[in-house]
Formats: C-alpha cells, sequence, structure tokens
C-alpha cells in the first residue's frame, strides 16, 4: 500500500474522528501532514507545527498526495477541491452540499484533471452506500432507493417517541453529541438529507438533480396533535429520503413519514442511517449504520483516503451508460396535512381528499397531492402547517371526500372563527 500524506482542511468533528482513526487504524499507511484552519486562537490537542491558516500550505506542497476537505462553508470548500484537483492532488470531502451543488461540474473536472474525488463520508456517514452503488449495482437498474440519511433527525424523533423527550432538548443533545450541522435547520428542515439524496440520484439512476429541484419537507413543525395522531395508530414518524423510478421517469422528496412498526425503517433508532434500495434483481437490500458522529464518518473518510491509495475512482456507471432517465415531480403522493386554523391550507391544491378532522384549535385532512403542488403551495411556507407521508392505510382506500363539499365546510369554519375572533376582541 502507498503511503498517502494526507493535508487536512478543517479540524472539527469529523476531522477529529479522522485523526483518530488514522492513529488508531492498524494497517493504513499514511499521516496528516498539515493542517489548515480558520481559527489559529482555539486551543487544539495537537502541537502548534501541525496547523496553518494559509490554504496554499497544503495546496501547494508537492509532497502532500490527497487533500481532505472537512469544511462547513460549501463556497469555500468548493475552492479548495477545485484547486486541489488542479493541482494534481486527488481529494476526500464528507461537504454534502458542496458536492449535490455542483456534482457536474466535479464529474466534468475529474475528466479535466484526471484527479479523483471521493466523498462517501458525505452521505449517511459510514454506511458504505456509494461505492456500494457504484461497485456492486454498476449494472442492476434499480425500482426505489429510500431511507433515513439524517442521524440527528432520527436522534431526535427517537427520543420524542422513546423517551418522551421535549424537541428542543432532543435537538440540544444531538447538537451536543456532534451530530447536527452548525446550521440545525439544515438538519430539522430536511435539507442535509436531500443533499444526501440528490447525491445518490446520481450514483443510482445516473442523473445529476439539483437539491432546489427536490421537495423537501422537515421534522421541525409536529405538533402534540400529530404525535397523538400517530400514537393512536401506533405509527411512527421518520425523517424519509425516497426515489422511486416508475414508467420511465424518476420522481423523489425528503418528507417525514408515518412508519408502521413491521416496516423495516421503524427498527432504524438514534443516529443510525438505513438505506434500502430496492434492485430489478435483487428485490430489496437494507443496509444500516451509524450515520453521523466524529468517529463513524471519520472512518468513511479513512476509508476514502485508503482506497486512494489504490487510484480508486468513480466510474459514474449508471450516469454515463443509460440513457437520462427525466426527473419528475409530476407524480403525486398522500400526505396528511394538519394546521391550526382552515385559511392556513388550500384544498384546491390536492387531487383528492380521503380523511379529514376539522375544529377550530387543531385540524388535518388526508389526501393525495401532486409533488409539483406541494412544491409550488405556498401554504406550504406557514410554520402552522405540518406534512407527513401517509402510506395508504387499508381501511382508507376506497374513501374519497368531496372537495368542494369541504371547502363549504371549511368556509363555514372560518366565518365561525371569525366571529370568535371579533369576539374575544
Ligand atoms: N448532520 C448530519 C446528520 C451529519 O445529522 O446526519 C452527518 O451527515
Amino acid at each position: 500500500m502507498k503511503h498517502i500524506n494526507i493535508g487536512l482542511f478543517g479540524f472539527g468533528c469529523v476531522g477529529q474522528g479522522l485523526y483518530e482513526t488514522i492513529n488508531n487504524s492498524k494497517n493504513f499507511s499514511g499521516e496528516v501532514t498539515k493542517i489548515c484552519i480558520k481559527n489559529p486562537d482555539k486551543p487544539r490537542q495537537l502541537d502548534d507545527s501541525f496547523f496553518t491558516v494559509v490554504p496554499s500550505d497544503i495546496l501547494n506542497d508537492a509532497h502532500i498526495d490527497v487533500v481532505v476537505e472537512l469544511i462547513d462553508d460549501a463556497d469555500v470548500a468548493l475552492d479548495i477541491v477545485t484547486q486541489a484537483l488542479k493541482n494534481g492532488k486527488s481529494v476526500v470531502t464528507a461537504n454534502k452540499k458542496m458536492v449535490a451543488e455542483n456534482l457536474e461540474y466535479l464529474v466534468e473536472l475529474q475528466k479535466e484533471t484526471g484527479r479523483a474525488i471521493l466523498y462517501e463520508g458525505a452521505v449517511c456517514g459510514s454506511i458504505p452506500i456509494i461505492r456500494t452503488l457504484e461497485e456492486y449495482f454498476g449494472h442492476e437498474p434499480l425500482n426505489e432507493l429510500k431511507g433515513i440519511f439524517n442521524g440527528s433527525t432520527n436522534y431526535i424523533l427517537t427520543k420524542i417517541f422513546e423517551e418522551n423527550i421535549d424537541y428542543e432538548t432532543a435537538l440540544d443533545q444531538a447538537q451536543a453529541l456532534g451530530f447536527a450541522e452548525s446550521d440545525p435547520r439544515l438538519d430539522v428542515q430536511g435539507y442535509d438529507a436531500k443533499f444526501k439524496l440528490s447525491i445518490l440520484l446520481t450514483h443510482a439512476f445516473g442523473i445529476h438533480v439539483p437539491p432546489s429541484q427536490i421537495v423537501n419537507l422537515g421534522i421541525d413543525r409536529l405538533k402534540p396533535s400529530d404525535l397523538e395522531y400517530a400514537r393512536d395508530k401506533e405509527l411512527q414518524i421518520k425523517l424519509v429520503a425516497k426515489a422511486v423510478k416508475s414508467e420511465g421517469q424518476v420522481y423523489g422528496f425528503v418528507i417525514p413519514q408515518f412508519i408502521k412498526a413491521e416496516e423495516s425503517l421503524a427498527g432504524i433508532q438514534n443516529e443510525f442511517n438505513a438505506v434500502s434500495l430496492t434492485g430489478e434483481f435483487c428485490d430489496e437490500q437494507l443496509f444500516i449504520g451509524k450515520g453521523a458522529g466524529s468517529l463513524p464518518t471519520g472512518a468513511a473518510v479513512l476509508s476514502d483516503i485508503s482506497a486512494l491509495s489504490y487510484d480508486y475512482q468513480y466510474e459514474y456507471k449508471k450516469h454515463y451508460n443509460l440513457g437520462k432517465l427525466p426527473f419528475s415531480n409530476d407524480p403525486s403522493i398522500q400526505v396528511y396535512v394538519s394546521f391550526n386554523r382552515p385559511l392556513d391550507i388550500n384544498l384546491q391544491d390536492f387531487e383528492s381528499l380521503k380523511s379529514k378532522f376539522f375544529c377550530f384549535e387543531q385540524s388535518y385532512v388526508v389526501g393525495n397531492i401532486k409533488l409539483s403542488r406541494l412544491l409550488k403551495a405556498s401554504w406550504r411556507e406557514n410554520p402552522n402547517v405540518n406534512i407527513i407521508v401517509q402510506p395508504t392505510f387499508d381501511q382508507e382506500e376506497n374513501q374519497r371526500l368531496s372537495i368542494e363539499e369541504l371547502e363549504l365546510e371549511v368556509s363555514d369554519l372560518r366565518k365561525g372563527q371569525e366571529i370568535l375572533e371579533k369576539i374575544s376582541l
């Protein structure tokens, strides 16, 4: 195995995890020779001589073979990665936003420079899903990819459901444990999982779908009444990322979902992630592993560095070998939508409605809506509105409510509410 000199950008949670995994790996031949940091005044565990604040100390150092980029800022990360590849170095990164938003460019840049960029640590922490898709599933068509791609939200949901801990406390814990992003809105609003889904779409279906085209909803609007609804029906709630190939196109989204106890994703707890793949030949396979945390993510980065020692590169087999599948937001999904006031949503956006509960303080409807409508619906931004995917349950399959009749009911409710508001003024 070739000895690898590593230049590291960033020495936060994952950077320190990587350092520890390298020190404790018995057969990895390589070392971190320089670390570029933003804040030189922060106390560090390593000798000052390791650190620099000048990127070119790494990027222009001919002795450094591999640049490992583990910083927060996606724009700065892209500059570092670009410069490193152009300077003849291979790159490992765990920056999902940077990779997802620039994947097409990064594929071209690898062709141009002949150097590799690997990013297993960017998607589902320690689950080796990208290399599995690249190597094992390189030639098998996939029909579905779904899973839990964010450790922080899964940790929070586990604490809420299993231990009755409130949302804020659970989020604080996820941050303290180093699972959450510096800006935890990326986790709880589903952006982080969406970046990961966007990357996997390239490796699973051969298509580049910019994150902006994918609907993402988070767990930050969960209300006590939603939890009550789930508990009543013996359901869990998980933040699920999903992509499906259907009728010659692919659709996908990141939205919280009700899960039955017997479903495979129900057993995935705390910071664990899961990826379920359904192949045309192999049927379903489920991969489970820690999706966040210093050592699990550090281990994924180490595995990429080690793969570079035998000149491994992603081949993007499906991207190059398959006819281009279109990505579409035209399909509709069944959702449960809870809201405080009837004014909060527009029933006309739904294709059909299957059940409802209306009252002044807390209402919900269950119905089908096109992803494209959901993407554009302004009421989806309303903090009182919470949306959860509801797979079809047997007893509701044949029900269909009249949207017009419901509109009348809502209109009566609105009038009642206005009267109540006037009286209370
Ligand atoms: N914030 C991310 C998560 C870290 O919670 O999954 C790993 O990508």
